[in-house]
């Protein structure tokens, strides 16, 4: 889709008439209906022919707690009905602010995406112009929509893609050739450097796998200073079998998303360049399969690290932390940031405790973490802090090597998890952890089986924003 700025509304002509909850003068000052049948609701829309026979939607933004989620009515209406769109449609925005416009583009680029990429027959899709009219400067608004749009349907369509196409090696030819198209730098460490470097527990967990691991490293820095204000770490396991910790087979076809992290990295960096930010980041993607096979390793094993700490792998299933463990010491040891942020679909602990509807939040900074729960609301795409107390730590306690990956009790699995990468960060004083396994991949309207959802984008995004220089 082609966005565009015009100053004025065409009546004569296709568009779409967002209308607030019970607030019927939007509709009065175009339309002569006097008791309209259409009340504003949220995703509600109605379809009117005007004199020429031109479509005019009424579209629900609903009440103003749903404008953070704007995207959702416009995503839903142009999912819904774009097959019966002209050339071009025009979006009356006079009324809506910046955020809001934003995101309306966002949610009509989002409803550009095909989940359907591998069937061998495609629908067609309309190439539409839509047109914002508003007498404000809009322009910038409608690009920085349109590249978060695309980023997020980018992202989108890695972590759907197929395991057996979307493998380690896959993910860096992906972060290549993004860092081509966005001006960026990108080095994908291959088998050798890991063994020459040392990243020995993302060597471990993908040892059982013929995809040979990779770890990548984008840098987008256009400030003089070296000095990387942001570094992102994610989790990039492109198939999740829970290795020799062999998970049951129900739903182990969704385990393809346990990269929904490594693709959030991947995406935010892509869109900070698009977007020209000025501030220096690092991205940082440890990504293994996590298969079964002679050579995989073994719960009981000791294994090494990056930071040189030994591992003593009680459970293989709990592989996400080791190859974060390898990403943080790498981040805090050579990258040297002002902020760390790691990401990944974690722990099934996590999506027990908080559902489908916030990542669990890690961190002891609360400067940090109320910065990142505003963002969450404005973006809705919720965090929610879980402890990080002392008391968790004995639960990693292993006689025989320095540390163990599970403490083989059931209990309070998500924090474990994040206290066990935490005593990979050497004490950073602004790390955070964001356990996204219940938010990242699931339930959709726009599906029929679960689906990557997006998430993280607009929130890490507009993170790094409130700490980039104007
Ligand atoms: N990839 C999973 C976590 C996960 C579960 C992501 C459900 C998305 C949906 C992770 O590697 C894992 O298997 N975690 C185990 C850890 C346990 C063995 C300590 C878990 O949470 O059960
Ligand atoms: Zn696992
Ligand atoms: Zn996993």
């Amino acid at each position: 889709m082609t966005y565009k700025h015009t100053k004025t509304l065409d009546i004569a002509k296709d568009f779409i008439l967002p209308c607030k909850k019970d607030d019927l003068d939007t509709i009065k000052q175009f339309l002569p209906i006097d008791k309209p049948d259409f009340d504003g609701s949220f995703l509600s829309s109605q379809l009117l022919y005007g004199k020429n026979g031109n479509r005019i939607y009424l579209l629900g933004l609903g009440e103003d707690k749903n404008s953070v989620q704007l995207e959702e009515t416009f995503r839903k209406l142009c999912f819904d009905t774009k097959k019966h769109w002209d050339k071009s449609i025009q979006v009356y925005a006079e009324d809506l602010n910046e955020d809001e416009i934003r995101k309306a583009v966002i949610g009509l680029e989002m409803a550009q995406y095909e989940i359907g990429e591998f069937k061998s027959e495609k629908e067609k899709q309309n190439k539409t112009t839509v047109s914002f009219s508003s007498t404000k400067t809009i322009k910038k608004l409608l690009d920085e929509g349109k590249y978060t749009g695309e980023t997020i349907n980018k992202i989108k369509a890695l972590v759907d893609a197929p395991p057996n196409i979307k493998t380690p090696e896959y993910l860096g030819k992906w972060a290549s050739n993004s860092a081509k198209d966005a001006d960026y730098k990108c080095t994908v460490l291959k088998h050798k450097q890991l063994e020459k470097q040392g990243f020995d527990a993302v060597l471990s967990v993908g040892k059982g796998s013929i995809n040979k691991p990779v770890v990548i490293i984008t840098e987008y820095t256009p400030k003089t200073s070296k000095k990387v204000d942001i570094a992102l770490v994610g989790k990039g396991i492109t198939f999740d079998s829970g290795g020799l910790s062999i998970k049951p087979s129900t739903n182990l076809h969704y385990m393809k998303s346990d990269m929904g992290g490594a693709a959030v990295v991947l995406g935010v960096v892509e869109l900070v360049a698009k977007l020209k930010l000025k501030i220096n980041i690092v991205g940082i993607v440890c990504s293994a399969e996590n298969a079964v096979d002679a050579e995989s390793y073994r719960p009981g094993d000791v294994i090494n690290s990056y930071s040189g700490k030994t591992i003593e792998i009680i459970d293989t299933d709990a592989e996400g932390r080791l190859v974060l463990a390898d990403g943080l010491s790498y981040a805090v040891k050579k990258i040297k940031p002002e902020y760390l942020i790691d990401l990944a679909t974690l722990t099934g602990s996590v999506v027990r405790t908080l559902g489908y509807h916030a990542a669990g939040m890690f961190t002891d900074n609360e400067a940090m973490a109320n910065t990142m729960s505003d963002i969450g609301y404005k973006v809705h795409e919720r965090v929610w802090q879980l402890p990080m107390f002392e008391d968790y730590e004995s639960d990693l306690h292993s006689d025989i090597a320095d540390i163990r990956n599970f403490s083989g009790n059931p209990l309070a699995g998500a924090t474990n998890a994040a206290k066990f990468l935490e005593s990979f960060t050497e004490n950073h004083e602004n790390w955070m952890h964001l356990d996204i396994a219940g938010v990242s991949f699931g339930a959709s309207p726009y599906a029929k089986m679960k689906s990557a959802s997006g998430y993280g984008i607009q929130l890490v995004t507009e993170f790094i924003k409130s700490k980039a220089s104007k």
